[in-house]
């Protein structure tokens, strides 16, 4: 849900940045400016700078900067909605409302919490006070958790012997109970049974820590009832969309640069319980590509490390297909795969806590290699079963949706292949190599030509396809609309042939009023002339080649701006200034 532009202006017409700011940072007037030390930094020397007038604040030693709502984000780890909640009661304004649809939501949403809430908090008790809770209190001792633990997670026990939803009644209608999927309707006894009876059960809480649904577990082991049971999917409990314990994860991203995600919610506590606290465990469902952006708000690194067992291992390289296609340049995802049927929670708790963390530096793989080995070692030596291993291999690559990505992961897989057929002639092993997307190609000649600046090589190749294939960019003129050149020389040949003829179509290089020699720069150091000429009637592989090469150059013209702005936004200060900073980069997250 949007927040109108007028309420968020109010908030911070109200609230000075050096209020807000001075509520965690001790500021001195400087000026116009106030000065402090950094939060984002320990410094001795101040270099945070908070300007009034213009709204905004600047860090000199991190650069990082922005408004009020960054502010709070930043430094409390909220998300922007809850931000602007925050920070509208601190300037004393009421919560926004949204439609009427969303008023109804919001209170649906309030009884739903605070039933999910006073479920928990009885049940907690229940656990400390109930004498039939000594069987759950022995188990939980038994697997080595204390109090402390117990009470970090707010884990509770599920007594049979009290009818809690005769309590709920008394404050809330039977709908609003329902819809919490904690209890279920007995057709036979015509009453409403608690779904986590005779269980240990661990509240799952959303980012902001409001309860929404509930793990349980038997304490007796019983074959005919599933160890663990959760929550149904509700209205506001959405397994793909949450994990557990990613409340208070969260929180520790300022300090910590990698998180672990696990299958259990007894990994989270085995881990947590040892020291390691950076931990989320999906829920006992698929772990979905949403779920991995979410946690991807948080933490550029994400250790993925489920049971070291035949599940953990399928259920790792399904996590592993499903995700594969959200990688992103800046965002890394890897794998530590446990041995000998250990789970986090067992290995933690049998070796301790720097020996996991050493584990993990030195054996997390990333996923192109965990994609990678687990298909190669499904791979016997027959012809039909490696050619089916490449083209599996392939097709996960080209359903990389991130261009960057796709193209390096590609090159990583064919790169590994090829050296999987040593006694191939070399004139095949080329071709692996010449795939258009080949980097080592590229590089060869990079080499060659030094002296040109990457960029140049680049638009080389952009006027190279433009000059041999023009009959085809035509088809495609979209793809040239907005490109910009840098080097002058090279503009001026676009612009010429741009200028030559309405069309493409008559484009005659000869006729091209320009300086032979420029043509002549293009045509020997374009980087991709030897791939076009190989290629020279698959239309298909060359534009999609000279798709890349326009992306490639419109992501080096948005840098460059972005480059200028941040030198001209250390100078200025201004919110414009900013705000286009901020707004380039978004755009170059979509590309
Ligand atoms: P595990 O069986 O690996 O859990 O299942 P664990 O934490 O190692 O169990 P114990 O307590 O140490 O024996 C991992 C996760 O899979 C889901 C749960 O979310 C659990 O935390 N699961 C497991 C279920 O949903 N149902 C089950 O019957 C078992
Ligand atoms: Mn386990």
């Amino acid at each position: 849900m949007k927040y109108p532009k007028e309420y968020l202006d109010e908030i911070k017409t109200r609230l000075k940045v050096s209020t807000v700011v001075s509520k965690t940072v001790k500021l001195k007037k400087r000026g116009k400016e106030f000065v402090g030390l950094s939060p984002f930094k320990t410094e001795k020397t101040p270099s945070f700078t908070v300007n009034d007038e213009k709204e905004f604040y600047h860090c000199f030693s991190t650069s990082e900067h922005g408004n009020i709502f960054d502010f709070v984000m930043k430094t409390q780890n909220l998300r922007f909605g809850e931000a602007v909640k925050m920070l509208a009661n601190l300037a004393g304004m009421r919560p926004y409302t949204f439609s009427k649809q969303d008023e109804e939501r919001e209170s649906k949403w309030k009884l739903y919490k605070s039933i999910c809430k006073n479920f928990s908090e009885f049940y907690k008790n229940e656990l400390f006070k109930n004498e039939n809770s000594i069987k759950a209190k022995n188990y939980l001792k038994a697997r080595g958790l204390s109090g402390i633990e117990v009470k970090n997670f707010n884990l509770g026990f599920v007594t049979e012997d009290y009818d809690y939803y005769k309590n709920l009644k008394k404050d809330y209608d039977e709908e609003s109970i329902k819809d919490t999927g904690l209890f279920y309707f007995d057709e036979k006894k015509k009453k409403y049974i608690s779904r986590f009876r005779n269980r240990i059960i661990f509240p799952i809480n959303d980012i902001s820590g409001n309860i929404i649904g509930f793990g349980g577990r038997i304490v007796d082991d019983n074959k005919n009832l599933a160890k663990y049971i959760n929550s149904p999917e509700t209205p506001f409990f959405k397994k793909g969309s949450n994990l557990y314990n990613l409340d208070k994860a969260r929180k520790l991203s300022n300090k910590l640069e990698d998180v672990y995600l696990v299958e259990g919610y007894m990994d989270v506590i085995g881990l947590s319980k040892n020291g390691i606290e950076n931990s989320v465990a999906n829920l006992g469902t698929a772990l979905t590509s949403k779920q991995i952006k979410i946690l991807n708000q948080f933490y550029n690194q994400i250790i993925i490390c489920f049971d070291g067992d035949q599940s953990g291992y399928k259920a790792a390289l399904r996590a592993a297909e499903n995700i594969v296609d959200e990688m992103k340049p800046d965002k890394n995802i890897s794998f530590l795969l446990l041995e000998n049927n250990l789970d986090p929670d067992n290995y933690v708790n049998k070796y301790g806590k720097e020996k996991f963390l050493e584990f993990s530096k030195l054996k997390s793989i990333p996923i192109h290699q965990f994609i990678f080995e687990h298909y190669f070692s499904q791979t016997t030596e027959s012809p039909s079963s490696k050619a089916i291993f490449e083209k599996k291999l392939r097709e996960i690559a080209s359903n990389i949706k991130d261009n960057f990505v796709k193209k390096y992961t590609l090159e990583y897989f064919l790169q590994k292949v090829s050296e999987l057929t040593p006694n191939i002639n070399t004139k095949f092993q080329k071709n692996y190599r010449s795939f258009p997307k080949s980097l080592a190609k590229t590089k060869s000649y990079y080499n060659e030509t030094k002296s040109l600046k990457s960029f140049e090589i680049k638009e080389f190749s952009f006027l190279y396809i433009l000059l041999t294939k023009p009959k085809l960019i035509n088809q495609n003129f979209h793809l040239i609309e907005n490109v910009k050149l840098y080097s002058d020389e090279n503009k001026q040949l676009f612009n010429e042939i741009l200028n030559q003829s309405e069309n493409l179509l008559n484009l005659n290089v000869e006729k091209l009023n320009i300086d032979k020699s420029l043509i002549n720069r293009v045509m020997n150091y374009a980087s991709v002339k030897h791939i076009i000429s190989k290629n020279l009637n698959d239309d298909e592989k060359i534009l999609e080649i000279f798709i890349e090469i326009t992306q490639d150059l419109k992501n080096y013209e948005l840098e460059q701006r972005i480059l200028d702005l941040e030198s001209k936004f250390s100078q200025d200060m201004s919110e414009s200034t900013f705000n286009k900073i901020k707004e380039l980069k978004k755009q170059q997250k979509i590309n």
